[in-house]
């Protein structure tokens, strides 16, 4: 079966909304009350809002497709993160999900790696992830590409607030 990772255009944002909130849920959906999560999937997956992100130059999403369905994703753009080192032309991995039945056979890290291509384009700069504390198996997951703990701050999901942790990759500067 063939597993394909493109590059999501605007007829993807309705796509791209269910392929997300079906992921958040399925992933930390367990973790709020109700009115809670449906507030955040509305406020962060809206198709609308989608359709946003697709349009703006500075933002990409990708697809991962097992024979033409999408079954994981991720987003990228410029770093947003309440971290007082964060500068504007800093990136950051807005987001990163692959479905349970599609997770530890490498897909998740083939998508996190083209994320991370297209945010260093240009060249090497500085990256920020933002990852729940309480989600070790990612946490990993970033430090074995190099990303390290580097503060953290409340992340907002309906009335309810998550520790969650920023990541940072600096890139390597060769003394010559
Ligand atoms: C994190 C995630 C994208 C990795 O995708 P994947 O296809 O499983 O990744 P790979 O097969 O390339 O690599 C497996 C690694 O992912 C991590 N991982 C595996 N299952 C995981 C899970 N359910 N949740 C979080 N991380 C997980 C582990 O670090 C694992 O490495 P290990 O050998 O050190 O345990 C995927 O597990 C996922 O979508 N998890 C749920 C959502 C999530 O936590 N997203 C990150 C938000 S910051």
């Amino acid at each position: 079966m063939d597993l394909q990772i493109r590059r999501a255009t605007l007829d993807d944002a309705a796509t791209v909304s269910r392929l997300a909130t079906r992921t958040f849920t399925e992933g930390f959906g367990h973790l709020y009350a109700d009115g809670d999560l449906q507030s955040f999937l509305r406020d962060s997956y809206a198709v609308e809002k989608q359709r946003v992100i697709l349009q703006h130059p500075e933002y990409a999403i990708w697809l991962l497709e097992r024979d033409g369905v999408a079954v994981g994703h991720a987003a990228a753009g410029p770093c947003g993160l309440p971290h007082p080192q964060a500068a504007k032309t800093d990136g950051e991995l807005k987001r990163l999900y692959v479905l349970g039945s599609e997770q530890n056979s490498g897909a998740g890290g083939r998508l996190l790696q083209t994320a991370l291509d297209w945010l260093e384009r240009d060249g090497p700069r500085t990256l920020w992830i933002s990852v729940w504390s309480e989600n070790p198996g990612a946490q990993r997951f970033y430090a074995r590409r190099g990303f390290e703990f580097a503060g953290e701050y409340e992340f907002v999901v309906g009335n309810a607030r998550d520790r969650e942790f920023m990541f940072r990759r600096v890139p390597v500067v060769s003394i010559s």
